[in-house]
């Protein structure tokens, strides 16, 4: 199966990484300078993986990152964090400089963010322990990702139908995480929503109920530098702003901004 990576320009830089990793065939990706695909199943075994040098993540996966667009110095808070894939491109983008704050309910699955971020040489990262639906005011933040828990009906590794009642029970939760990531967001801040799951119940519907609930929140029109397709869930005013898209996984990203 094919595999796509993204330099970890903290530890290494393209020309050097591409001179140390040229036993590999790598395909540039031609909207993100960082990211390469392969068809190398060994790439995770290599040296140069175990020295940082870069971390394997879908190319669906990276987008929302993009889409944050975070910055050095900036604050940011990742709600569901854990593995670690996002939380890492934001370090990075943000040369390392800033803060992190890279939040999930699971300490099993915070265990392997750690070693991603020890693995990466990351020091801008902090971990936090909560239930993200009641994740502490310790300061307003000015770019929030929430990366959602979701059925995965969108993802390469999801292998188990979810039943209504499931699905049902994972939209309360995203409405409830995206209410909170809203109240703790800097005014004139944003947060981006995304989960890599196609129901309408965890995508399109999970932002109508904020937009019915806060009345300062503003769903943002985005550009993508690929095909993408619009809303499903039947409200033009959600629908026009929000996009899906499927490269190696179908996900679903919001942009959201405090008025
Ligand atoms: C889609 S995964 C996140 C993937 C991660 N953003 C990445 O890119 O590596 C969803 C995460 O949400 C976490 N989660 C589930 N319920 C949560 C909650 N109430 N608060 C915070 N995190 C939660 C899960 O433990 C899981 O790690």
């Amino acid at each position: 199966m094919a595999v796509s990576i993204r330099i970890n320009n903290l530890r290494i830089g393209k020309k050097e990484f591409l001179e140390r990793m040229s036993r590999f065939s790598l395909t540039p990706v031609e909207w993100y300078g960082q990211a390469y695909k392969s068809d190398a199943e060994s790439l995770g075994k290599s040296l140069e993986y175990q020295l940082g040098y870069f971390y394997i993540q879908s190319l669906s996966s990276m987008v929302p990152v993009l889409v944050l667009d975070p910055k050095p110095g900036d604050m940011v808070l990742d709600m569901a964090a854990a593995p670690g894939s996002k939380s890492t491109q934001c370090a990075m983008h943000m040369e390392d400089k800033g803060v992190v704050v890279a939040n999930d309910v699971s300490y099993m699955r915070l265990k392997s963010l750690a070693s991603h971020v020890d693995r990466l040489g990351i020091t801008s990262i902090a971990m936090t322990n909560f239930d993200g639906q009641r994740f502490p005011s310790v300061a307003p933040f000015s770019k929030i990702l929430l990366d959602a828990p979701c059925s995965s009906m969108g993802s390469r590794k999801n292998i188990l139908p979810h039943s209504e009642g499931r699905i049902r029970s994972l939209a309360k939760l995203q409405k409830s995480l995206l209410l909170r990531g809203f109240d703790l967001l800097a005014p004139a801040g944003t947060l981006v929503y995304s989960t890599c799951t196609t129901t309408v119940e965890e995508n399109e519907q999970v932002i109508e109920n904020l937009l019915s609930k806060r009345d300062n929140a503003k769903v943002e029109k985005l550009q993508l530098p690929f095909a993408f397709e619009k809303g499903l869930g039947g409200n033009s005013e959600v629908d026009s702003d929000v996009c899906r898209f499927t490269l190696d996984e179908s996900f679903f990203i919001a942009k959201i901004t405090k008025k």
